[in-house]
């Protein structure tokens, strides 16, 4: 006898796909064409041409919103000056990084020497040495070998963010690489999803950065469109997705940044939710249902993730909605209390409350101003109270209070 998954199991491996080809519409996919990003081609190439006269670039930092195809654009045009044939003569070294993928400044310039073929823990351990003599060793074999090296650092603004003085030296170093090489080089790209990025280095870094700078634009919703067309071929057979789901996402992506990456996860998810209910086209319905979906689950990651009492910050200020912080605290403490839990201080909810602002925007704060009486700082939810309710359910300590 077939049991219930038996049957699933026959309905999945029977059940139609709409999708021909998922894998394209995966973010790590790289694309056949790309498109309407001509001036920023043009701007990189130009930065990266003294390659094509063997000598060295000078370092580049690239600037622009999420989606726009800043390492997408990067990979391509290094690759293809790698592989030209030429330049055969000229071999570079390209070494791509993530530093939000690293969990310290040293992983970063270990993942460097790696790619540099310091690739056993005995010619370079990846815990233990400092930054300067990590660095050391880098510089004397790029020197020795006389690499020419190009080192992408995506995500750089995440270097930022580092608290430790030695570690902030990372990038002080890197960008002065150049003047301690003899024969080889080491430049620097830099890729930044925030505009103010250089704001938050140390002046000394920023001396020593010596850039050129280049900024992608977001993309408009009629280009977004047509990346969006141009995938959907290789991704579902003909007339699967209606066109008027392909501008819905195109119309959402733009809105939020024009962001490509956005519509083409909208997209693919909608494709998923069209399949699932069996049906054989992909509506506005879908894109929608999509939308809400992602949001969601966007939401909730970061809920989850927050420590105990940021999570209960944030019960308090959704049953108080238009509260001021006094009211949130008098309310946090009522839910301290209930849980047996030590409440902290009024202080470190201030803190907090700005943190879940600011950096988690789960939460807004705004500033009313009172007559006499002065001005006070009241905050709402910026997520439905199901979305928190729902996401709390699974918590034990939570449960009772929802
Ligand atoms: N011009 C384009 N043509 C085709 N696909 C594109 C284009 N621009 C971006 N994409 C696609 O959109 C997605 C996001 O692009 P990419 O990863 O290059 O963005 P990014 O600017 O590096 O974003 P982030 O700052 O978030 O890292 C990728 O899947 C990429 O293939
Ligand atoms: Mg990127």
């Amino acid at each position: 006898m077939k049991d219930q998954v038996d049957k699933l199991l026959d309905d999945a491996i029977e059940g139609k796909s709409l999708f021909k080809n998922r894998e394209i519409l995966h973010s790590s996919h790289i694309p056949k064409n790309i498109l309407h990003r001509d001036e920023e081609q043009k701007k990189v190439m130009q930065s990266l041409s003294p390659l094509t006269k063997k000598s060295r670039p000078s370092n580049l930092l690239i600037y622009g919103k999420p989606g726009t195809g800043k390492t997408l654009i990067v990979k391509d045009i290094l690759t293809r000056i790698q592989d030209h044939p030429k330049l055969k003569s000229f071999p570079i070294k390209i070494i791509f990084s993530n530093a939000k993928e690293e969990a310290t400044p040293s992983g970063l310039l270990v993942s460097l020497g790696r790619g540099l073929g310091l690739e056993t823990e005995e010619q370079l351990p990846s815990t233990g040495l400092s930054i300067g003599s990590i660095f050391k060793k880098l510089i004397d074999v790029v020197k020795n070998n006389s690499f020419n090296t190009i080192f992408v650092i995506d995500e750089i603004d995440h270097l930022t963010k580092i608290k430790s003085t030695e570690d902030k030296d990372v990038l002080y170093q890197l960008t002065r690489a150049n003047t301690r090489t003899g024969k080889g080089f080491l430049s620097i790209i830099g890729i930044s999803n925030t505009l103010d990025f250089k704001e938050k280095l140390d002046p000394r870094v920023v001396s020593s950065l010596n850039v050129e700078e280049i900024i992608f634009e977001p993309y408009q919703q009629h280009q977004i469109q047509g990346i969006l067309k141009d995938r959907v071929k290789d991704a579902f057979a003909d007339g699967i997705v209606e066109e008027s789901a392909i501008n819905l996402c195109s119309a959402m992506a733009s809105q939020e940044n024009g962001d490509a990456r956005r519509a083409i996860d909208l997209l693919r998810v909608a494709g998923e939710i069209a399949e699932r209910a069996g049906v054989e086209k992909i509506t506005d319905e879908h894109v929608r249902i999509a939308s809400s979906k992602m949001e969601e689950d966007k939401d909730s990651t970061t809920l989850k993730s927050l420590p105990l009492h940021q999570k209960l910050l944030v019960l308090a200020v959704a049953r108080s909605n238009g509260s001021s912080i006094g009211e949130i605290y008098q309310g946090y403490r009522d839910i301290c209390k209930s849980l047996r839990k030590q409440e902290l201080t009024l202080r470190r909810t201030t803190q907090m409350l700005s943190e879940l602002d600011e950096t988690h925007t789960l939460i807004t704060g705004k500033i009313i101003y009172q007559g006499i009486h002065g001005r006070s700082k009241k905050y709402n939810t910026t997520i439905p109270i199901e979305i928190i309710k729902k996401t709390f359910k699974d918590e034990f300590t939570l449960q009772d209070l929802l």
